[in-house]
């Protein structure tokens, strides 16, 4: 904790933030500055075991100007969506009411003044066509709420880094309130991370070259254009919410599972509804839908559901009882070219159909097998810090 002692001195906070996959998703803004949605969203906070970003941030009155580095390369800080982040928190710096054992309301407003040095990185490839930029505005709030002890509800000032950053604030299953203006449209926690302990995630990393289309610029090409998401909005989104929040407290995996696949369809139906069409899913997507169909069809119960966001890959939620038997049979079905780092993530004992016989192009690359998991939290040990103490990144 920093004191006016050390005004000269660098001040340094580190955090980890997770990755969310949503199962309701959001899709369409009706604010785009401030990235108030269109309908509410749910999603599963995922374990930073697997997946996670990592942000230092230090403050110094020595620093020159505001600075940021993102995987070892220094960004412009002029990115508005970084800029928008700043500026919501200095404002709430400045409004906050100060309590006298807090630091002193001189300091804490010159400090919201002084210059900041931002350090990120994501321990996961963009290959995995993860969000990243949830886990990582996650992560930038957490560190900076941290750094000038901004308390209570900061979902929103991640929101307004980029929507789905909201939900990367909690852990566990995580609801954003649609809302009408910064201070309502919010996240907040449906259950934690220890409620369902058996559900297990699995990340089918597809072989894809192709960039799509960024969800920025996609979702709102929708709201222009499909009909359809007017309809999804108001009419489905509501009804699914309500419908998947009861599966997660019940732990109806049957309902969960057909409620998150309805809504997946229904993102890539109204990417499809869009003029001209947005196209995320791949011809391998597709045999990948076909799969988990056909994987339930064989014992006649639903044990395996997907989700796809804007982008080919999979995401597919399952029972740990049935992990074993959904990659084993997946893996016949799509071999890939070695086992060799096949699943990453928490290790599993699959039956390795051997020889695996590499079919033409390679249609997966690997897996990542993780789980449900907690939200943002400090890295106390100052060797983790990202950031040196001449205020540049180690
Ligand atoms: C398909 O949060 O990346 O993953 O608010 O413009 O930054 P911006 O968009 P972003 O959109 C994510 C959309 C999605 C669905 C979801 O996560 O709910």
């Amino acid at each position: 904790k920093v004191n006016e002692k050390d005004t000269d001195t660098l001040c340094c906070v580190t955090s980890t933030a997770p990755v969310n996959i949503a199962m309701i998703k959001y899709w369409g803004k009706k604010d785009t500055d401030l990235i108030i949605p269109l309908n509410g969203s749910l999603s599963a906070t995922l374990d930073q075991g697997q997946l996670c970003a990592k942000t230092s941030v230090a403050i110094s009155r020595s620093f020159k100007n505001d600075r940021l580095w993102l995987n070892g390369t220094e960004q412009s800080i002029d990115n508005p969506r970084i800029q928008s982040v700043l500026n919501e928190m200095r404002r709430r710096i400045r409004k906050r009411k100060f309590d006298e054992s807090d630091l002193s309301e001189s300091f804490t407003q010159g400090m919201s003044k002084w210059h900041l040095h931002i350090v990120s990185v994501n321990n996961f490839p963009t290959a995995a066509g993860l969000a990243s930029s949830a886990a990582g505005y996650a992560c930038l709030v957490h560190a900076l709420s941290k750094l000038f002890n901004i308390e209570g509800e900061v979902s929103s000032i991640a929101r307004v880094g980029s929507g789905s950053a909201c939900r990367s604030m909690y852990g566990g299953w995580v609801e954003w309130l649609p809302g009408e203006d910064t201070g309502s449209s919010i996240a907040v926690q449906v259950a934690p991370e220890d409620h369902w302990p058996e559900i297990r995630v699995l990340i089918l990393v597809v072989n894809d070259q192709k960039k799509p289309v960024g969800s920025t610029d996609g979702m709102q090409a929708t709201v222009r254009t499909s009909d359809l998401m007017q309809y999804r909005a108001k009419k489905v989104v509501p009804k699914r919410i309500n419908m998947i929040k009861k599966a997660i407290f019940d732990k109806d995996f049957e309902t969960f599972a057909e409620v998150t696949m309805k809504e997946s369809n229904q993102l890539h139906a109204v990417c499809m509804d869009t003029h001209p069409p947005i196209f995320y899913m791949n011809d391998t997507s597709k045999q990948i839908i076909r799969f988990v169909h056909d994987f339930n069809n064989e014992e006649n119960t639903i044990r395996a559901a997907y989700t796809f966001d804007a982008g080919p890959n999979a995401c597919i939620f399952l029972l740990e009882e049935n992990v074993k038997k959904f990659i084993s049979s997946f893996s016949r079905k799509f071999p890939p070219s070695s086992y060799e780092n096949y699943i990453r993530g928490i290790p599993v004992n699959f039956e390795q159909p051997t020889p695996a016989t590499p079919v033409k192009g390679d249609l997966l690359k690997y897996i990542i097998h993780t789980k449900v998991g907690a939200g943002p939290a400090i890295v106390g040990d100052e060797a983790e810090s990202l950031i040196g103490n001449d205020g540049l990144p180690k």
